[in-house]
């Protein structure tokens, strides 16, 4: 697809001074993405489901200035101006800059906080740059006022993906697929697109309880790990591997067979982490406790004939997700039985949302 589509046209409107405030989510991958090429496209098809109470609020005050040759931005984090950020956001405006000049005209006063504990070892890239994104294309829909919600949804996610790659399933919601795949109608390396097909009811508002098995600081950041991707010895199978589960997972969804569901998606799971334990350097990401959770979730599974199942981003901490209908049960099962495994026994409860909110 021609990213021309996404430079923004020229304005005949000043606007000297906005604010805009937007809530978005994080996600957590059913279907992984591991593995990607410049500028940011990824090496296989990915699925996530949008979470709800695991966000980043982010306001942007827009105040016009002479054209500079770089973005001018401050960036406050939780009310503390936060400079070690700073190069990763400067990184991000460049790559995004010959989309949106707009931002070439304006000082960024950037102010953003998470629901979730800083240092908690859930990823805020996701859910931050997808507000930063979504504040950029309500100050471009303002200078543009013929932009439709179907291309804000779909630059913001262009944008955010080019800020982290996982950003880009962080705009809709509650299922987004982001890669091109010939079974998923209207998916792109580009952006993200919602999953386009009817879902079944067993996963609607479907939980998630993620476990903070370890808060600490990562060994080995996202960015290294999908370097080491490259000459990688079972990389392209894995590549294969994961277009063919995206394929599963769409038929799953819509038929609601939970069983393989839950096969997939720890395979999923266990297989990413088998990725790092395989690269070269190789590293390990879990910790004994994500090892104990899982046993304790595969042992209250067959004891109880329960849904429940679990699935690891790029970290120790634990996703346990379930259907609504055992909600009850299993959030028993995990004060009782999994929280001694959490840091402090800390958790937080989610399940699945609809995507970035203005605020
Ligand atoms: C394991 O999106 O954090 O969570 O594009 O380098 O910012 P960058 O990586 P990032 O990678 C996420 C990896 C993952 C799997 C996933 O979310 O699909």
């Amino acid at each position: 697809m021609n990213t021309a589509l996404f430079i923004s046209k020229e304005s005949n409107k000043t606007i000297e001074k906005a604010t805009y405030t937007w809530q978005t989510p994080s996600n957590i991958a059913l279907v992984k993405y591991w593995g990607k090429s410049n500028p940011q496209i990824p090496k296989n098809a990915s699925i996530s489901f949008t979470l709800n109470n695991c966000h980043t609020i982010t306001t942007i005050e827009f105040l016009k200035i002479e054209k500079s040759s770089e973005a001018k931005f401050e960036l406050f984090f939780e009310g503390k101006k936060k400079d070690d950020f700073k190069p990763k956001i400067a990184e991000f405006f460049k790559r995004i800059e010959k989309y949106c000049p707009y931002i070439l005209e304006y000082k960024m006063v950037i102010s953003s906080e998470n629901s979730f504990p800083h240092s908690s070892g859930i990823a805020s890239s996701a859910s931050g740059m997808s507000a930063i994104a979504m504040c950029l294309l309500n100050l471009e829909k303002e200078l543009n006022s013929d932009l439709t919600d179907e291309f804000i949804n779909k630059k913001a996610s262009f944008l955010a993906r080019l800020g982290s790659g996982s950003a880009s399933r962080s705009i809709e919601g509650p299922l987004v697929v982001w890669g091109e795949h010939p079974e998923i109608e209207g998916s792109s390396d580009l952006f993200g697109v919602k999953f386009p097909y009817k879902i079944h009811p067993i996963f609607e508002n479907y939980c998630d309880t993620i476990l903070l098995v370890d808060k600490g600081e990562k060994q080995v950041s996202s960015t290294v790990g999908h370097n080491l991707m490259h000459n990688h010895p079972y990389a392209e199978q894995r590549f294969t591997q994961a277009n063919e589960n995206l394929s599963k997972i769409s038929t799953i969804l819509q038929n609601g067979d939970i069983k393989e569901f839950i096969n997939l998606v720890e395979s999923e799971a266990l297989t990413l982490h088998a990725m790092m334990l395989t690269s070269n350097p190789y590293f390990i990401l879990m910790k004994p406790n994500t090892l104990e959770v899982i046993n304790k979730i595969w042992e209250y599974r067959a004891q109880n004939n329960s849904n429940i199942c679990f699935t690891l981003d790029a970290g120790a901490n634990v996703h346990v997700l379930y259907p609504n209908t055992e909600k009850t049960e299993v959030e028993s099962f995990i004060k009782n039985t999994l929280t001694v495994y959490c840091q402090k026994n800390q958790y937080i409860c989610d399940n699945t949302g609809f995507g970035a909110k203005p605020n």
